[in-house]
């Protein structure tokens, strides 16, 4: 029986997270936020105080790692059984997944463990490379983006509303830098699929997304 697939590519801050989390509910399929995963590991490197630079150890961490997601709601993560969500989220740990994702043994070690979320009836999947590398067979194929500009801002916001400490200019900065080392990393950077629907959300509201992504189902 053929598992529909739904992915989701695209640059940070593009609410690909967002999106994909309310298709899936709408759809009741299975939800893959990658970036979790990679996020994860970061987590889990940090703790452990490792060199980044030093792949074979943090690739070492990557097999070690005992991961379980609660898919409710909200995604709850724990790492080796210890709640690590509150974590995840973090500027820093973003920054972080995105030197560890760039590790080529890394990402081979991480493969399964996405794969494994392909399960009836469905499932839509976030990430950079869940159309070109993870699910190339997906039927349904997304990449989104808004400029830069809008995704710092709107990263800028959140944060806020948050009740989080944040400085726009240095969230611009590092999501250029964030942007560049996904996209120019020789192994499985952030690119379209030649089969995927281009989405600019720079102009549009999170429904009119959402609505274009579920036509694209139907
Ligand atoms: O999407 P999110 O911001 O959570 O991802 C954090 C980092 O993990 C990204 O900047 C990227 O470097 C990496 N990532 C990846 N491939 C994915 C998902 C995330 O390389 N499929």
């Amino acid at each position: 029986m053929v598992i529909p697939v739904l992915t989701i590519d695209g640059p940070s801050g593009a609410g690909k997270g967002t999106v994909s989390r309310a298709v899936a509910k709408k759809l009741g399929w299975n939800y893959l936020d990658s970036g979790s995963i990679y996020r994860s590991l970061a987590v889990a490197a940090l703790k452990q105080q490792a060199d980044f630079g030093n792949e074979a150890l943090i690739v070492n961490i990557a097999k070690a790692m005992v991961l379980e997601f609660d898919c409710g709601d909200e995604l709850v993560v724990r790492l080796d059984g210890v709640d690590i969500t509150g974590q995840l989220g973090l500027e820093s740990t973003g920054n972080a997944a995105s030197i560890v994702a760039a590790l080529p043994e890394v990402r081979q070690v991480l493969l399964q463990k996405q794969k494994d979320f392909k399960k009836l009836p469905g499932l839509v999947a976030d990430g950079r490379d869940m159309g070109t590398v993870v699910f190339p067979e997906a039927k349904n194929k997304v990449f989104l983006t808004a400029s830069a500009v809008e995704r710092a801002q709107r990263r800028y916001k959140q944060l806020i509303e948050k009740g989080i400490d944040a400085n726009l200019i240095q969230i611009t900065t590092e999501i250029s830098e964030r942007d560049r080392r996904d996209m120019e990393r020789k192994t499985a950077p952030l690119a379209i699929a030649d089969d995927a629907l281009y989405i600019d959300s720079s102009d549009m509201t999170l429904a009119a997304v959402i609505e274009e992504v579920l036509n694209l189902i139907h």
